[in-house]
């Protein structure tokens, strides 16, 4: 069996939820507390195992590519000010295997993953989405990566959601559960159903780890939901031809892709960060006495 090595992070939205702010900034740039949210991302594939990172992108996304580059003026100016901490962060992001393929006419999720074919070749490999920000003991991805190394298949990370909130997600239908710590069979994967029409409440949640094989099921898929090539319904093509196993994730699932999950997900690492909590939380405080 083909370790799994490679990622691909789909990074071509518009990210029309946070204009003005994304005009000419990437919304992949925009920082939680610090740190671009898609820093958190590769540092979740980095820990994971994971050894080559392909960003799919698009335009006004230059940022995101420099971010990962080496900044000589920035850092000789940090040793020269004997900032040795902060020259350590910025320079651990430029020693990653990053790779970066556009996308020229976004296509939806589907086609994002398409594009990164030739990159991937024969092997499983793992897709991370920007707009959820996983915590657990163990990282998301690592979880998937075991559940492959133990069946050898395709397996989808998910999290049950309130029923009213299932027609912004893929949700399973499950067919039997093989392990009582949440390992699915699934009988179909439904791109965002009508709560009325949805097979579960158990949504797909941003982190997929996918055999090779799913290239030609994408390679066949018609656009679906909203007109997109949906990465939903060629999974649930491969899924006729090889087993797609779906995880139930136990940790903190952070939502950054709307603008109040966003701000809530700031306050939250706000009230982590040693440089902030202290502060924050007293100001929470005295802002709550007021409303
Ligand atoms: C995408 C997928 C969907 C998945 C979701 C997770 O939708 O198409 O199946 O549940 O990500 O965040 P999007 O949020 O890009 O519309």
């Amino acid at each position: 069996m083909k370790p799994v090595r490679k990622a691909i992070i789909p990074a071509a939205g518009l990210g029309t939820r946070f204009l003005p702010a994304t005009k000419a900034l990437a919304k992949e740039m925009l920082p939680i507390v610090d740190t671009p949210t898609i820093e958190y991302i590769v540092r979740e594939a980095i820990a994971s195992g994971i050894e080559d990172i392909v960003v799919v992108d698009g335009k006004s996304k230059r940022s995101i590519e420099d971010h990962f580059d080496s900044n000589p003026e920035l850092e000789d100016n940090l040793k020269q000010k004997n900032k040795l901490e902060l020259l350590k962060v910025v320079e651990e992001t430029t020693d990653i295997n990053m790779y970066f393929i556009r996308q020229s006419h976004p296509k939806g999720l589907g086609d994002a993953v398409l594009t990164a074919k030739d990159f991937i070749g024969d092997e499983p490999f793992v897709v991370l989405l920007g707009d959820d920000l996983m915590q657990d003991d163990v990282p998301l991805t690592k979880q998937l990566i075991d559940r492959y190394n133990q069946t050898g298949e395709s397996t989808l990370a998910v999290m049950e959601v309130p029923h009213s909130q299932v027609s912004e997600y893929g949700v399973i239908d499950p067919a039997t559960r093989v392990t009582d710590d949440g390992l699915y069979r699934v009988k179909s994967f439904v791109e965002k159903p009508r709560p009325e029409d949805a097979p579960s409440d158990l949504a797909i949640i941003g982190r997929y780890l996918l055999t090779p094989e799913i290239f030609e099921e994408l390679e066949k898929t018609k656009p679906g939901k909203g007109g997109e090539v949906q990465l939903t319904d060629a999974i649930d093509s491969l899924n006729d031809r090889q087993h797609v196993y779906a995880h139930e994730f136990k940790g903190e699932r952070y939502d950054i892709g709307s603008k109040i999950g966003f701000l809530e997900t700031n306050i939250e690492f706000g009230l982590k960060h040693p440089q902030t909590k202290d502060q924050l939380r007293a100001y929470i405080k005295e802002l709550a006495a007021k409303l």
